[in-house]
């Protein structure tokens, strides 16, 4: 593969530019502002549709002008692709035979394929700026090695193992187990729990064997049985009555009794009540007929007559209310309960006494039922808790092994890891190219990249190894310039082409000279292996060994 023309119009200070180019050294000649670098410019914007310096893609309009364009042809084996891109009115083409990819997206993908080198090495790699010839040399040696590793792709894994460390970071959070001390402290609440438990297990039974054996109902109904010494003295109180009444009763005989006339003596009295009061009103109160007055004998005679139907009546009412009474009384006594239904005082007091006792054990029973109760919630909250330790102890230790695996996987990126294997086989690739160079450009040392990604070189003739820097400044521009096309040659598999900006800007008279010989190995190498190499230089030195020199400043 190889650049074989280039074409713009408004680029730069280019109003139109056509080159056809052929392999071996082209040099660009022309004092300073005359466009020696808008060339290689245009190749590099041509190749990746970015500007090379850092500036905006509309500055490299030609001033005064709204739009331009750059085209490339590459020989590709025999077939040709055009890359086409236009800057102002943004356009991008990639022809090839009858395809055609349009967008400088596609363009671009389609290009780093077949460099193939994506887009942001090629800064690196194929355009050297004039005075960074030999940058990526020098500087502290972890930022050659990084610099180095990232030609070969170091920097993704960088990428990786920051996303990998964030993650790590944020899953330590949650890998630590619960402390020790927690599990200690819940076994020692369960245990005591337990003793509380079984404490009231035993009461439990003590309590309830003790209820067993009393029994209440006989209690009850000892203490509600009537006492023997009330039944007594009533029993005495009775019969007492009953002599008093029998006494009363034996004063009446039983001829008497037979004829008491109860119905004779309420009538006497009722007619001598009358006529008392038909003596008092002169009117009978059963007829009404008017009569005599009575005469004062026959008045005592009625008072006397009253007063013995009294006494009459009274005997009789004397009898029949002691008979009703002593009837009562042998009733009363007849229904007194037996005296083996009754109780002692001493029973009665003994029975309250044990049922009182009873009474504390019921309430000692369920206060021990309802300690115990919530004892047995507050067991299963700590059983709870001591489970959810356990399990916070298995999710910390999934946790633990998954960070052990990503933690394992980010230290495999780490740069001394696989980064380093990365630069290590980055070394061998690119010494076999240094070599070549090398020899090419005649330098009297053994250059070559060290595993870790530092340049050193060999003196042959003391066979000591030296850094890079060791060289002097001249030398340094020349295997700088080695390095690169080293580059050139690794990465763009077949394009052939390297961009020398100003090589002898700081390189003393004496190095220029071995440049100028340089040079000539290049010129002579590049032909051989169909190799383009454009040398923008205003050193009339250099530009002498150039077969082929492109003069700019008239356009
Ligand atoms: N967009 C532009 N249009 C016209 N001239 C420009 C534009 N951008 C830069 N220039 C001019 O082009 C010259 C730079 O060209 P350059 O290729 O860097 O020169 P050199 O030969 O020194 O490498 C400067 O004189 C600058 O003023
Ligand atoms: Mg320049």
């Amino acid at each position: 593969m190889r650049l074989v023309t280039l074409e713009v119009e408004n680029f730069r200070r280019y109003k139109t530019l056509s080159l056809d180019i052929l392999p071996g050294l082209i040099g660009i000649k022309g004092p300073n502002g005359s466009g020696k670098s808008s060339i290689l410019e245009a190749i590099f914007f041509g190749l990746t549709g970015q500007p090379l310096v850092d500036t905006n893609k509309n500055d490299l309009i030609r001033w005064g002008e709204k739009k331009g364009w750059v085209r490339l042809t590459i020989d590709a084996d025999g077939s040709t692709i055009a890359v086409e891109r236009h800057i102002g009115r943004e356009k991008a083409t990639l022809t090839m035979g009858k395809d055609k990819i349009s967008g400088t997206r596609a363009v671009n993908a389609a290009l780093e394929q077949l460099l193939p080198i994506p887009t942001e090495y090629l800064r690196d790699v194929l355009f050297v700026a004039q005075e960074k010839l030999d940058e990526p040399l020098t500087g502290v040696e972890s930022t050659r090695k990084d610099r180095f590793g990232r030609l070969f792709g170091c920097a993704r894994f960088d990428r990786l193992r920051e996303i990998l460390q964030e993650a790590i970071v944020r899953l330590s959070v949650s890998a630590n187990p619960p402390s020790p001390d927690q599990l200690t402290a819940l076994n020692d609440a369960l245990n005591s729990i337990d003793e509380q438990i079984a404490k009231a297990n035993l009461e439990q039974g003590e309590l309830e064997k003790a209820l067993k054996e009393v029994d209440l109902r006989e209690l009850y109904r000892i203490v509600s049985s009537p006492r023997q010494k009330d039944l007594l003295e009533k029993r005495t109180r009775m019969e007492k009555r009953q002599q008093v009444l029998t006494d009363i009763l034996s004063g009446f005989t039983e001829e008497e009794t037979r004829t008491f006339d109860r119905a004779g003596l309420a009538d006497q009295w009722r007619q001598c009540m009358d006529k008392k009061t038909m003596h008092q009103t002169g009117v009978c109160p059963t007829c009404g007929h008017v009569s005599e007055p009575l005469t004062e004998d026959e008045v005592a005679e009625i008072d006397a007559s009253l007063a013995s139907i009294e006494q009459a009546r009274k005997r009789v009412e004397l009898f029949d209310s002691t008979a009703s009474e002593m009837v009562n009384l042998d009733n009363g006594l007849a229904a007194l309960p037996l005296p083996d239904a009754c109780v002692t005082d001493e029973m009665a007091q003994e029975a309250e006494k044990w049922i009182a006792e009873a009474t504390k054990l019921d309430s000692a029973l369920k206060e021990t039922l309802s300690s115990k109760r919530f004892a047995e919630g507050k067991r299963e909250g700590v059983v709870n808790a001591i489970k959810e330790y356990h399990s916070q102890c298995a999710e910390a230790e999934k946790v633990k092994g998954r960070l052990n695996l990503l933690t394992a996987v980010r230290d495999v990126m780490h740069r001394d890891a696989i980064q380093a294997r990365l630069r290590k086989y980055g070394a061998s690739r690119i010494n076999d190219h240094l070599q070549v160079f090398s020899s090419v450009f005649n330098i009297p040392y053994r250059v070559f990249f060290t595993d870790e990604g530092l340049m050193r070189f060999i003196d042959p003739s003391t066979s000591t190894e030296h850094d890079f820097i060791e060289l002097s400044g001249g030398q340094r521009k020349l295997v700088a310039l080695t390095y690169r096309l080293a580059l050139v040659r690794l990465f763009t598999r077949g394009l052939n082409l390297a961009t020398i900006d100003e090589p002898t800007a700081y390189v003393d008279e004496e190095n220029v000279e071995a440049m100028r010989e340089a040079f000539i190995s290049l010129d002579k190498f590049a032909r051989e292996v169909g190799m383009t190499a454009f040398v923008a230089t205003h050193e009339p030195a250099l530009l002498s060994v150039f077969q082929r020199v492109l003069e700019v400043g008239d356009v």
